[in-house]
């Protein structure tokens, strides 16, 4: 199969490892030569290290390497069976590559984007032949991350969509279905995260810390939520969970945390800028986490109450399966249990009761318990 990958940042880069991995001939195109050139090499040395653990044989090396060629012009993907675009987030740029695109290739020729946030629908909509475009979202890095969201638009075809579910399922990776929504499966259900997180720290319940702390112990995350929004960027997080709150109208389960932002503002970024949440500074101390286990069991439990409700809630509006909600979470993210699968183990009942024992504190919408959590308890059903 002919894979042409546009972009040769993070994504694309890794796109095309896991492309030519799997045996694919790639091309990579940017308009950025000195971004195809710290692709090029950015690979050879991953390759390096694969060997050099024993990973792949030289020969595989070898093969893989010569089968990605990196190109400067649009017209050189004319015959590509299948391209994935990962440019700049930006819905006019990328519409414009893709009706350049389009010119170029065969009618047969599928067309996607990596966009972790934009409509698949007003991209596709780009296009003369729309149904032959869908979305293709890989998490980051992708040549480690087992998860792939294929999202179709409303224009896609079947074929399209089964194609593209072969061909992930072809490269090795986990392939869930997502419908064409904000944040699709993963940026949507992991909202709570850092949001009820940001929450406990503003009411003054507990520092980020102790958050961290409670999150690690008691719920198994690898990273407690302050942690990993250090790590992946403030300014980045920030984005997102506003760019989610804006596209689902202002639903207030989404609403961005103004501790969140200046944190932002100030250039507190995280790892990259050397001060987040944390100090990364060399031989700079941190505050020890308060150990209450009554407050711990407390910040878990509610963190993880308002996970499972906006789970049960993608459910509810067939945002994707159950099985693959839960796999989202497991494989894009790394969570240490399936949502839903949590929610069984916790009990129905549980889910339902914490909810609304929030509700009646806060009288917020957003804590409104989701109505299938609800029809579940009343016919005693589990997921
Ligand atoms: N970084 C992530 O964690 C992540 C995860 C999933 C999805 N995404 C999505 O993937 C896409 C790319 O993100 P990234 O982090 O790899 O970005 P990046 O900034 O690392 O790379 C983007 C590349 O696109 C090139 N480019 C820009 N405009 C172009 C054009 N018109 N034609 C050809 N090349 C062009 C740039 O030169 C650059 O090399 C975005 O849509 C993003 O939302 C990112």
């Amino acid at each position: 199969m002919k894979i042409a990958i546009i972009g040769s940042g993070t994504m694309g880069s890794g796109i095309a490892q896991v492309a030519a991995t799997a045996g694919c001939s790639v091309k990579l195109y940017d308009t950025n030569q000195a971004a195809l050139d710290k692709s090029k090499t950015a690979l050879a040395k991953v390759m390096n290290r694969l060997v050099e653990k024993g990973k792949i044989e030289e020969t595989e090396k070898s093969r893989i390497e010569n089968t990605i060629s990196y190109v400067s012009s649009l017209k050189d993907l004319s015959d590509a069976d299948l391209t994935i675009e990962a440019i700049i987030e930006n819905a006019e740029i990328k519409q414009k590559v893709f009706a350049e695109l389009e010119s170029y290739q065969s009618d047969e020729a599928i067309i996607a984007s990596n966009t972790s946030s934009l409509s698949i629908a007003s991209l596709a909509s780009s296009l003369k032949k729309p149904e032959r475009f869908i979305g293709i979202h890989f998490f980051n890095p992708a040549p480690l991350m087992p998860l792939v969201e294929i999202i179709p638009a409303i224009q896609t075809s079947e074929e399209v969509k089964n194609k593209v579910i072969q061909t992930i399922a072809d490269w090795k990776k986990i392939g869930v279905l997502a419908k064409d929504t904000p944040g699709f499966i993963v940026n949507r259900v992991a909202r709570p995260f850092y949001g009820e997180a940001l929450r406990i720290y503003e009411e003054g319940i507990a520092d980020f810390a102790t958050i961290d702390w409670a999150m690690e112990e008691m719920g198994g995350f690898r990273m407690g939520p302050f942690k990993l929004m250090d790590f992946i960027g403030n300014d980045i997080n920030y984005t997102v969970t506003e760019t989610v709150f804006t596209a689902f109208y202002f639903d207030p389960r989404y609403r961005p945390a103004f501790t969140q932002k200046r944190f932002a503002e100030a250039g507190y970024l995280g790892r990259k800028s050397g001060r987040g949440y944390y100090n990364y500074a060399e031989n700079a101390t941190n505050p020890e986490p308060n150990r209450d286990q009554k407050l711990g069991k407390e910040i878990f439990e509610r963190i993880l109450v308002m996970l499972i409700n906006e789970a049960a809630d993608a459910l509810f509006l067939n945002i994707a399966s159950a099985k693959d909600i839960d796999l989202a979470m497991t494989k894009g993210v790394n969570y240490p249990k399936g949502l839903l699968a949590w929610a069984n183990e916790m009990s129905i009942d549980w889910c339902v009761e914490k909810m609304d024992a929030l509700y009646e504190k806060y009288r917020e919408d957003r804590y409104r318990c989701s109505p299938l959590l609800r029809k579940m308890r009343k016919e005693s059903q589990i997921f």
